[in-house]
Parts: C-alpha cells; structure tokens; sequence
C-alpha cells in the first residue's frame, strides 16, 4: 500500500478551469500497468500496485478541479481472459484496496459505487465494494464508480433482459421504451452521460467501456502509462477537453471574414 495521499498538495494549484465547462463526468480507462512494470523488469502485478496511488492522487485532483462524477475501469469483463495468477492478483488487490482506502475516500467526501457483474467476482470484492458503497452513501463531493467486472455490451443486455422481464409482468409496455427507459434500466443509471473519456497508455480504443454513455463524450488520449499519470495529467486533460467544441450535432454558420455577432 502506498501512503496517504492528501486532498491537496503543498505548492500544486489547479488551472482556472471555466466553471461552467468543468466536466460533470469524466471517464477513465486505467490503462498501461503491465508495459510499466515490465518496462523496469518487474512483473505485471508490480504495475498495478504502482496504479493505486495515481488512481487515489486523481480522485483528489477531480474534488480539486470541481468534477462531480469520476467512474474508472478497474476489471473488464474481457479480462478474465488474462492469466490465473494476474486474475487471482487482481481480485485480492481491488479488495484490498477498496478496504484500505474507504476511510479516506469517505473522508473527502466521496461517494464510491460499483458498476459491474456479480458473476465470476469473487464474494469477497462484492463485500468490499458493498462495505465502502454503505459507508460513504450520503457522501455528495463526488461519486467515484469503481468499474469491476463490467462490460457495457453485457450492462445493456442485461437492461434488456429486466426490460423484457418488466414486459411480461406488465411493468412496462412496449412500444413505450425511449432512450430514458433504457437508460433507467442501466447499472449505471445514477450517472449523466460521459463528458470526458479518457485512456491513458497510448491505446485509442474504448474497450468496452460506457458506450451508451459516450454517445457524445470528448475523448483524450494520452500515452502516459496509468501508474505515471496523476492529478496533473487530469487537469491538462480538462484542460484539451474546455478547449473542445461540442456541438451535440448542432452547427453554426461562421463563413470566413465574417463577425460571428
Ligand atoms: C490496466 O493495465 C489495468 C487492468 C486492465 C486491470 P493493464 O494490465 O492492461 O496494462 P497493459 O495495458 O498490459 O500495459
Ligand atoms: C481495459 O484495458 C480494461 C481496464 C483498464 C480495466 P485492457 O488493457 O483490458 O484493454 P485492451 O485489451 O487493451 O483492449
Ligand atoms: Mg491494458
């Protein structure tokens, strides 16, 4: 375990974002731990306890940068495709960290909820995540939503399925399902869509990852790998992403030479 990140950081000060354009929810593929530790001859699992402490120094850097909503993707559920022993690693290391960080992240203010699938995870995560969901429920400074064993295919098939269920048992009748409903039957239902997207370790795919929810979120790509990223790399990020235009496929008419008043 790495030592107590603090909130602030002596001698650090956040950018002057524009308020109004602070990302209400930002998204991150936690990605590049392997490449890190292998990159020092050390192990992959090396690389994802170096990830704890950048995971712990973001969250403090959205509460700084006024973030509401951080959801980061711990365990996919394609990586149960790795092999045993990083599984095996994984499974007591999200616990683990869960258990030792509750107190802190509850302390900031945080509210932690879990996104993902009960199958495979192992009881023990499932307790943990639930333990730190119950003690930091009525937190409001921001909600951080652990990704663990989540799939978004697998996310919108099960809305479907409970959909289907709330059909037969005339709950819901069809023909009225809009993109709400949908969107009510999602895990993730609590959270507005994604504004920012981010992946670090170079890689420009989205891997499963929030795809209803990214409808028409600003991705940002960076090649720093997870375990060197931090809150610094957070804000740069806001930083590209205020200086975006999101249009929401709205357009406005500025022909060349012409004052836009
Ligand atoms: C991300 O880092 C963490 C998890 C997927 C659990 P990786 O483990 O994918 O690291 P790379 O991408 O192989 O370097
Ligand atoms: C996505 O990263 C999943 C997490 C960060 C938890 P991966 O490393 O598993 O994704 P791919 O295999 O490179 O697409
Ligand atoms: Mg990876």
């Amino acid at each position: 375990m790495t030592g107590l990140i603090p909130l602030k950081k002596p001698g650090l000060k956040v950018p002057k974002f524009n308020p109004g354009a602070v990302p209400a929810h930002v998204a991150i593929v936690m990605d590049g731990n392997g490449r890190w530790a292998n990159a020092r001859g050390l192990t992959r699992v090396e690389g994802h306890k170096a990830g704890e402490a950048a995971l712990l120094d973001v969250v403090a850097g959205a509460i700084e940068a006024g973030v509401k909503n951080l959801t980061v993707y711990a365990f996919s559920t394609e990586n149960w495709k790795r092999s045993p022993d990083e599984i095996k690693f994984l499974m007591g290391f999200n616990r683990e960290v869960l258990r030792n960080r509750r107190d802190q992240l509850h302390a900031w203010g945080v509210r932690v909820r879990w996104a993902g699938r009960k199958p495979r995870l192992w009881l023990s995560v499932i307790d943990e995540l639930r333990a730190a969901e119950k003690l930091t429920s009525k937190n409001k400074v921001l909600t951080l939503t652990m990704c663990v064993n989540y799939g978004s295919r697998v996310e919108i098939v099960d809305a479907v399925n409970e959909m289907a269920a709330d059909v037969t048992s005339k709950k819901l009748k069809p023909g009225s399902i809009t993109e709400k409903t949908l969107q009510k039957y999602l895990n993730t239902s609590y959270l507005p869509d994604v504004d920012l997207f981010l992946r670090t370790s170079g890689e420009q795919r989205v891997s499963n990852f929030l795809l209803w929810q990214s409808a028409y979120a600003e991705f940002v790509f960076v090649d720093t790998l997870w375990p060197d990223f931090d809150r610094t790399s957070l804000w740069d990020a806001i930083s590209k992403y205020q200086a975006r235009s999101r249009r929401f496929g709205a357009a406005v008419d500025q022909p060349k030479g012409k004052s836009s008043k």
